[in-house]
């Protein structure tokens, strides 16, 4: 059994985790800013969380094909089924989150420009129904996002300070044991 995540998982972990809380802080600042920032920080959340996208389709393909690292035997069994569960939450969010901001662009009838003349078609067609329901769905599945992390943070310091188990270790840089 590995005892580490496989390189590229973690090199993604660490990187990504710094860009969805960037884009967290983001999407926040951007929905209380007007004129000027308004702009400069739509024009780095579109391309950011797109890219976001991209890294977890990646990431979730290495994780497919790789051995992970297994929970520690002596954890209760409902504890290892909510870690799993929290997993899989995590990059259904990755994955969902960026497509409900597209989709809410689309049918806002707004392009979804990554970068000068760059720009992405729309996913659906504009209507005005769907804009009023995916406009806050990204909303709230960006605040439990934000949860769950908070809940997975809690996680990692209760592994490491508490049961002092090696689950941290897992995520950090080190030699995989074959
Ligand atoms: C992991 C990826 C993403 C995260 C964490 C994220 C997070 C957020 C947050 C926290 C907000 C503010 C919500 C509010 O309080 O109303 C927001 C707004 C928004 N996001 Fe995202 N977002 C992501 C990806 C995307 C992508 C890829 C797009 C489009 C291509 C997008 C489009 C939008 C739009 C249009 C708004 C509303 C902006 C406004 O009304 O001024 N988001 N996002
Ligand atoms: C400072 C913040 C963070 C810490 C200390 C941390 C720590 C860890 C640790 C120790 C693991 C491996 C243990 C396990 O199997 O549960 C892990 C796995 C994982 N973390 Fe985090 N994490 C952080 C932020 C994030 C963020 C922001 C995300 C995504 C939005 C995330 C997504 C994941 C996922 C999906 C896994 C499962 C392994 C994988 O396939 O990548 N983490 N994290």
């Amino acid at each position: 059994m590995t005892d580490h995540f496989h390189w590229l998982i973690r090199t993604l972990h660490w990187l990504m985790a710094i860009a969805v809380f960037a884009m967290l802080c983001i999407g926040a600042a951007m929905v209380s800013s007007v004129a000027g920032s308004h702009s400069w920080l739509t024009g780095l959340h579109r391309p950011l969380g797109m890219l976001i996208l991209l890294l977890a389709l990646l990431r979730l393909a290495v994780r497919l094909m790789t051995r992970q690292p297994g929970l520690p035997p002596d954890m209760p069994r409902l504890q290892q089924r909510a870690a799993q569960a929290s997993h899989i939450l995590l990059y259904s969010l990755m994955i969902v989150l960026p497509l409900v901001g597209w989709a809410t662009l689309s049918a806002g009838g707004y392009p979804l420009i990554l970068a000068g003349e760059v720009q992405l078609p729309p996913l659906l067609e504009k209507s005005n129904t769907l804009y009023a329901l995916l406009r806050p769905a990204h909303r709230w599945l960006a605040y439990a996002l934000l949860l769950l992390i908070l809940a997975h943070l809690a996680a990692a310091l209760f592994h490491a300070l508490i049961r002092q188990d090696g689950v941290l270790q897992s995520m950090l840089p080190g030699r995989a044991k074959k």
